[in-house]
């Protein structure tokens, strides 16, 4: 066994759902067995959560809000300080499991570790300054303000690329905001789920916190999912994944105006300009490519380059792709690690299949990989393609290391191409150009959430918010004031007067 699952305390069983400290026993008749994509090696069994266990996190939630709601929010805070803390301590082993059940790099999966620790700590500053604002009121002798309340249950659906981290950004945001949160992580990643519940069990327990604040829920989507986001007791659902999957929780959840922050796909694009500082655009043009084996909704699938370089970028980009050494992520050396499963290497070979019907070009990698390490059928050559942006296997978001490169004459070729897609989450620019760089970020620039200048489209901060336009679901998480949206805004107003007088100037004398 793994050194990492024992410290961790996960056990061969496990339960699909717990209060905080608590786990309810679940039906062992309906069981889970989660297997690493990196070896196929067993990682452990869950006892899913059904419609009876639903019921009772739900209900243990509703009673914790009470409580939670009205704790002054720098107390709150102080739980979420020590969270980070214990995350601190075990970066290592989580940041192992999560490389391990996932498949990302070592490096990358300590990095969403640190993103978890990251979140924790501008939250504690953030409980103490949830604060609303001062408004001039027309009538005399009255006083406007706004206030922010705890808005209520908080679910939130993670997606298996980040199995922790994201659950981090809305769950530490919504505990300090007074919300209770429930977690229904990935089918595919619900072991990083498991043992950071059970990591911050500790503190839950050692400061009383109420059961109901922090609950995790994890079974058949018809059982949990559809279930929590009709359930009219939640009035946020915060979303990850797919834009399909986007679609059918933003509809449920509209149906009875519940509220959502959906981050759905994305189909990210850098453009790569012949004034570029190419020592900086190159390692992250690749890594925004192939890091977490292209299964982040930031990385890099499009680049547009310029014509007078277009030529050079693809021979340098075909040597850095021949460096790159593929292998158990575990292993530091490696760069990158396999895909999910072999459902996602399936969609890769049908993608590359689909852009060669469609006029594009494999220009290097793409291939399934066999033979020794790579038994599980899960590792692939990261691809470099050559493609025109309107292809419709190119307005798709692949989930896997594929980027097209695209050709472009004029920066307003170039920033049409950037735009020209259905999604909207993050873009970048390599120019040492001024002109260009304002052009990108002005109002007739990139339409994304994110817009990133000499930086690639991946690995963005916490402080800012997170999030995207169009098909990404518009959703922001994070830093900034994405706080606002897990509580509910209140426009008071206080009459000191001896006297009532009306808005508008109305009169009503009785
Ligand atoms: C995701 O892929 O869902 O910006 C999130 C990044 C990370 C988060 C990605 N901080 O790449």
């Amino acid at each position: 066994m793994q050194e990492f699952l024992h410290l961790l305390r996960l056990e061969p069983v496990n339960q699909g759902a717990s209060t905080g400290v608590n786990w309810l026993t679940c039906d062992s008749s309906k069981q889970t067995t989660i297997t690493s994509p990196v070896d196929g090696g067993l990682i452990g069994k869950i006892n899913k959560a059904g419609a009876k266990e639903y019921d009772q996190v739900l209900a243990t939630a509703e009673k914790a809000f009470q409580l939670w709601r009205v704790m002054p929010a720098p107390k709150r805070g102080e739980i979420v300080r020590q969270i980070g803390n214990v995350l601190r301590e075990n970066k290592r082993s989580l940041g192992q499991l999560v490389s391990y059940e996932m498949g990302k790099s070592l490096q990358e999966g300590m990095g969403e570790v640190q993103e978890m620790i990251d979140i924790c700590d501008f939250s504690v500053g953030l409980s103490r300054q949830l604060y609303g604002l001062t408004i001039a009121s027309e009538r005399p002798n009255h006083r406007m303000m706004e206030t922010w309340q705890p808005l209520g249950i908080v679910g939130v659906v993670t997606s298996f690329n980040f199995p922790v981290a994201v659950w981090a950004w809305n769950a530490m945001i919504a505990a300090v905001c007074g919300d209770v949160v429930i977690w229904k992580p990935s089918h595919k990643t619900p072991l990083s789920a498991i043992a950071t519940q059970k990591l911050i069990a500790d503190v839950l327990k050692e400061n009383n916190v109420p059961e109901g604040v922090f609950s995790l829920i994890t079974g058949d989507t018809r059982e949990i999912s559809e279930r929590i986001t009709q359930d009219h007791r939640v009035p946020l659902i915060s979303a990850t994944g797919s834009t399909r999957m986007g679609k059918i929780v933003g509809k449920a959840c509209a149906e009875r105006f519940g509220r959502t922050i959906l981050e759905l796909g994305g189909n990210n694009a850098i453009i790569l300009s012949q004034e570029a500082d190419l020592k900086l655009a190159l390692p992250a043009i690749v890594f925004g490519a192939v890091g977490t084996a292209g299964q982040r909704c930031t990385t890099t699938r499009r680049l547009i380059v310029h014509d007078s370089i277009y030529e050079s970028i693809r021979e340098k980009l075909v040597t850095a792709y021949s460096t790159l050494r593929i292998g158990n992520p575990l292993d530091e050396n490696n760069h990158v690690g396999p895909l999910i499963d072999k459902e996602a290497v399936h969609t890769m070979q049908e993608a590359l299949k689909k852009l060669k019907e469609q006029g594009g070009k494999v220009v290097f990698g793409g291939e399934v990989l066999s033979g020794k390490g790579y038994e599980t059928g899960t590792y692939v050559r990261p691809a470099i393609c050559e493609a025109k942006n309107e292809y419709p296997i190119v307005q798709e978001e692949t989930f896997a290391p594929i980027l097209y490169l695209i050709r472009y004459k004029t920066i307003d070729e170039a920033i049409s191409y950037q735009n020209g897609v259905a999604q909207g989450l993050s873009s970048a620019i390599f120019t040492n150009n001024m002109l260009e760089m304002e052009q990108f970020l002005s109002p007739v620039g990139s339409d994304c959430g994110i817009a990133n200048v000499n930086i690639g489209t991946s690995g963005a901060e916490i402080g800012g918010a997170f999030g995207g336009e169009k098909e990404t679901g518009g959703g922001h998480e994070s830093g900034s004031d994405s706080w606002k949206m897990y509580m509910r805004r209140q426009t008071v107003t206080i009459n000191y007067g001896s006297t009532v007088p009306l808005a508008q100037g109305i009169k009503f004398d009785l």
